[in-house]
């Protein structure tokens, strides 16, 4: 299911190409395309213009041969710069893009402040201002059709993180061989995940003993197939266990701690010990949820059960603690690093796969604190 990078390296003729369809307009066709005289001489540019743009296209070609990444501009669209996770992932992406030869001064990377119409603009900034490459966490999934067909028009090659266009975006990619690729995991996996954890609880899972788990749900933004996913995955893990399940509320926390420790406090009040276990879509909010339980003055592990993913480190050090039931390890170096990997083959005129994804790891007491080491 999982797909890895395909890197395709070029023919000669095909860099030819590359530089002929990238390069400016009026420079003299390089060596590999042999009859520029009409085009050359309806421009009657001065000698000294044609020497320069002919050293600017050789330098060029020398740039996609050796892939010399220094020069290159990499726009960066990050959805909301206050997201947690996403801090993770754009301070490792920032970091490999600089390990791999990228000057810093040549990556932006801008805050979409969870609105598209703001992330839209600077997305034509980035075309406006001639960047090779864009790597985009989309605000809003839905919009990623346009967001292509204006990045593909301007011939700058595209990476998807994070949040994953649906599957007739993805083919449409495919369909037309457009420089257009996304990276990420698959989130069925991560709810799995979670639910597995309760299962594995076994008889313990139910605290008030009446045959089923009585759950509250706080869900992501539900424009964000993460979140849908989770949310459906982490209860058909129990299902599929054979095990009786009762929704006591299932609320829209869109990722953040603050809504999530009101959502799991309200609950907490309303329905009481009757709740067993509270399943967040990621660990800022289980993080709030946290909060709501401790108020309540419930214990994780002796009379309440929380999951979250994304194995953030005060996570990792609420599940070592046993403050938290478990996470799950939501893979932000794999992430960053596939994408700057299939920004540069994209840079170095090669080709990826339209999809590139990465495994999740479950987090439980058992190896909480390695993932601590490696996160830290
Ligand atoms: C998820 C992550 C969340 C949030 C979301 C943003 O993969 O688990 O914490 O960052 O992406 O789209």
């Amino acid at each position: 299911m999982k797909k890895k990078i395909v890197s395709v390296i070029l023919a000669a003729t095909m860099v030819a190409g590359m530089v002929a369809g990238c390069g400016s307009s009026n420079s003299s066709a390089p060596a590999a395309a042999p009859e520029p005289a009409a085009e050359t001489k309806e421009e009657a540019a001065p000698a000294a213009e044609e020497t320069a743009d002919a050293a600017e296209t050789a330098q060029a070609a020398a740039d996609a041969t050796t892939g010399d990444l220094s020069t290159k501009k990499v726009g960066v669209c990050i959805y909301q710069f206050s997201d947690n996770f996403m801090t993770l992932f754009r301070g490792e992406l920032e970091n490999y893009l600089v390990s791999q030869g990228f000057s810093k001064e040549n990556i932006t990377i801008v805050d979409g402040a969870n609105d598209q119409a703001t992330q839209t603009g600077q997305i034509d900034n980035f075309i406006a201002a001639g960047v090779d490459v864009l790597i985009i966490n989309p605000v809003n999934s839905s919009s990623a059709e346009t967001i292509t067909d204006k990045v593909v028009a301007a011939n700058i090659p595209l990476v998807y993180i994070n949040r994953e266009p649906d599957a007739t975006e993805e083919q449409r990619w495919q369909d037309n061989g457009w420089n257009v690729t996304y990276v990420g995991c698959d989130a069925r996996q991560s709810g799995t995940m979670q639910g597995e954890m309760i299962v594995d609880l076994g008889e313990a899972a139910d605290l008030n003993g009446d045959g089923k788990i009585q759950y509250v749900m706080v869900e992501g933004d539900p424009e964000n197939v993460d979140a849908q996913y989770r949310t459906e995955f982490s209860i058909k893990a129990l299902t599929d266990a054979g095990i009786e399940v009762e929704c006591l509320t299932d609320q829209v926390g869109n990722w953040q701690q603050d809504q999530a420790q009101q959502i799991v406090a309200n609950a907490l009040g309303q329905y009481g010990e009757k709740i067993e276990v509270v399943f967040c879509n990621n660990d800022a909010m289980a993080l709030g949820a946290l909060q709501a339980i401790e108020s309540a003055c419930r214990v994780v592990g002796e009379d309440i059960y929380l999951v979250g993913v994304d194995a953030l480190s005060e996570a990792l050090e609420d599940v070592i603690a046993g403050t938290m039931t478990g996470t799950v390890f939501n893979d932000h170096f794999s992430q960053s690093h596939s994408a700057a990997d299939a920004a540069i083959n994209f840079v170095n005129g090669e080709t990826n796969d339209y999809y590139i994804g990465c495994d999740y790891v479950k987090v439980t007491s058992d190896n909480a604190q390695e993932i601590l080491d490696m996160v830290k």
